[in-house]
């Protein structure tokens, strides 16, 4: 399975969104992590569908586009209006009593389906939708904040969902990735590094997805290797 790094722009620099994506798909980024919040869900507020759209216009890698906001259901249409097929929409578990619902109006709009995992919620919530969906999402910080600590107790319940899950099922951690925590994300069974702060937060972006990359390839589970 492919190892992906995710550039999460919530530690980019607002003023030059269109120039800081530029620069981290030139340095060699797999995907665009946008972090979307409410003020709810989560005690932050940050980007909406009007960003999505204009990031869109410039990217040339997949967006995942990770809602931390109550009633995703709601908002589903308006994202997925401003994006394409190879594009994640990522809801929160805790965020809705119906799953395979919004699933299925992600679905419905022709992008993929991403579920997220706060640092307490138990792997079981999700065991159910593993053959419903594109995408799990652990988080390893607690959503709202880029530039937290990583959660290393999170690794056990990377580790239950990489048994669990089928097959060729991107796993995707999330917060507080660096080089030092993101090889025990990679032996716990996750493919996918979202990293804000370790990317954003560096001179040399290229430099910082390479790094990331190698550590994560050089740890990587048994079962995400081909
Ligand atoms: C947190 C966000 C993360 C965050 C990661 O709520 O979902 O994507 O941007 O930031 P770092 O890599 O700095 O922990
Ligand atoms: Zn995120």
């Amino acid at each position: 399975m492919q190892i992906k790094i995710a550039a999460s722009i919530l530690a980019a620099d607002p003023t030059e969104f269109g120039k800081e994506l530029e620069r981290v798909e030139k340095a060699g980024i797999d995907l665009i992590h946008i972090d979307v919040m409410d003020g709810h869900f989560v005690p932050n507020i940050t980007m909406g569908p009007f960003i999505v759209e204009g990031l869109k216009k410039k990217s040339h890698v997949p967006l995942d586009i990770h809602l931390m906001i109550e009633n995703p259901e709601n908002y589903i249409g308006s994202f997925a209006e401003k994006a394409g097929k190879d594009d994640v929409i990522t809801f929160h578990i805790e965020a809705t009593d119906n799953p395979l619902k919004v699933i299925d109006i992600i679905k419905q709009t022709g992008l993929k389906a991403g579920v997220a995992i706060s640092p307490d919620t138990d792997a079981n919530s999700i065991k159910s939708l593993l053959n419903s969906i594109d995408m799990i999402l652990v988080m390893s910080v607690y959503p709202g904040f880029a530039g937290q600590k990583f959660i290393n107790a999170v690794c056990s319940k990377i580790e239950t969902l990489r048994g669990a899950a089928p097959v060729g099922l991107d796993i995707g951690v999330d917060g507080g990735i660096t080089p030092e925590t993101i090889s025990e994300a990679a032996s716990a069974g996750a493919n996918v590094f979202a990293a804000a702060t370790s990317i954003f937060g560096k001179r040399d972006y290229s430099e910082a997805i390479k790094k990331l990359r190698q550590v994560a390839q050089d740890h990587s589970n048994p079962l995400i290797k081909n």
